[in-house]
């Protein structure tokens, strides 16, 4: 079996769900369940005993230590973390602590489970981390994009945090020769994406005909990935992946922010039209985040080199996907817009 971290959130429980449609082998799921953490994610594994559930903080030694002796994994898979670089900006914090502090202790447990196996069983084990692209830092629009040798310079609370635990994670090899395997990969979209990011905010206010409020001049580019790509990018690399290497996983997708808006408008003109005009109407640019970064953009050559995975999905098929599963996912929409979401947006927008 393996063990999964954070897989109640966006990326973890897409994870999940596809893990075990795709195979047998079960998964213990740790998650700590903050307000990214959605047990309604997982609603399709319900008395599936493939999917063992564990609420519970990677921080916590004893909990991890606990679950590793008792189910003994052959891999953990790392997503847990704090996610969301407004809240960065806001509270960087929470940010050092489950991001480099849970890291560290999970790594720790990892380590001392690994100590206790055999030979075979050292040598399969993986603990593989799954980072982002923004540890890299931000690009010019001339650069070429992120390759797995450029420096680290990150920007933000957010990804400064992540870049620490890349670097913990390296030095756990390096150093104690734990077998892991880091994956970076750029702008995840698609099915139970928390709707304090882009895409997921865009739809929701058009849909409540409220604000599509939009940084600066909304020329940031990203590169956009659907999430079911990442998470076939980071099966790739759990089995077939180099130890010690690191693997960029990207769409070959840069976009501006201002025209994913504009996309997700037209889709929903065309999938949902409103009776008062099209969406595009509600864009309202907004002052710029502090520090934002203009430019990411993702080389990945290596994994597709190494591995063969490629993305499976077109951002204009992906997106399509991503606009169709929120018209027809309202009761998920509403049941994670609670009065704690309601707080965070109120007060990051309206001073804005
Ligand atoms: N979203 C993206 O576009 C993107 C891109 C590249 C990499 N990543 C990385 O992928 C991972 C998952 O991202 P996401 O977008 O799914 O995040 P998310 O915020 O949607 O989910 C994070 C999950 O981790 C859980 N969690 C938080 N702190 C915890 C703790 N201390 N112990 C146990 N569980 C805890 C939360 O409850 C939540 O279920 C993160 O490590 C992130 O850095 C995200």
């Amino acid at each position: 079996m393996i063990l999964v971290t954070g897989g109640a959130g966006f990326i973890g429980s897409n994870f999940v769900l596809d893990w075990l449609a795709q195979s047998d082998e079960p998964v213990v799921n740790l998650d700590a369940l903050t307000y990214a953490g959605n047990r309604a994610n997982l609603a399709a594994l319900d008395g599936d005993a493939r999917h063992v559930f564990v609420h519970g903080d990677i921080g916590d030694r004893a909990l991890v230590d606990g679950l590793l002796a008792t189910h003994r994994p052959r891999a953990i898979v790392h997503f847990a973390a704090e996610s969301h670089v407004d809240r960065s900006i806001h509270g960087p914090g929470a940010f050092v602590k489950t991001n480099v502090e849970g890291t560290f202790t999970l790594l720790e447990a990892a380590r001392g489970f690994w100590n206790t196996l055999d030979g075979a069983g050292k040598a399969a084990f993986r603990f593989h981390h799954v980072s982002t692209d923004e540890v890299y830092g931000s690009l010019k629009p001339s650069d070429p994009p992120f390759a797995e040798t450029n420096p680290y310079e990150p920007n933000s609370p957010y990804s400064a945090s992540k870049a620490a635990s890349d670097h913990l994670v390296r030095a756990w090899h390096h150093t104690y020769g734990l077998p892991v395997l880091t994956t970076n990969c750029s702008n995840n979209y698609g099915p139970y994406h928390f709707p304090e990011k882009l895409i997921p905010l865009m739809i929701v206010n058009a849909l409540a005909g409220k604000p599509l409020p939009v940084y600066g001049d909304g020329r940031q580019i990203r590169d956009w990935l659907y999430v079911k790509d990442h998470c076939s990018g980071i099966r790739a690399v759990l089995a077939g992946g180099r130890v010690g290497e690191t693997y960029n996983i990207g769409g070959w997708n840069e976009m501006a922010n201002i025209d994913i808006v504009h996309t997700v408008c037209a889709l929903l003109d065309e999938l949902r039209p409103d009776p008062a005009g099209p969406y595009a109407r509600l864009i309202t640019h907004v002052t710029d985040r502090p520090g934002h970064d203009r430019r990411y953009a993702i080389d990945a050559r290596k994994i597709e080199r190494e591995l063969g995975w490629r993305p499976a999905e077109t951002f204009a098929t992906g997106i399509r996907k991503t606009v169709q599963w929120y018209l027809d996912n309202a009761a998920w929409v509403a049941n994670v817009q609670s009065g704690a979401y309601q707080d965070w947006i109120g007060t990051h927008y309206s001073a804005r």
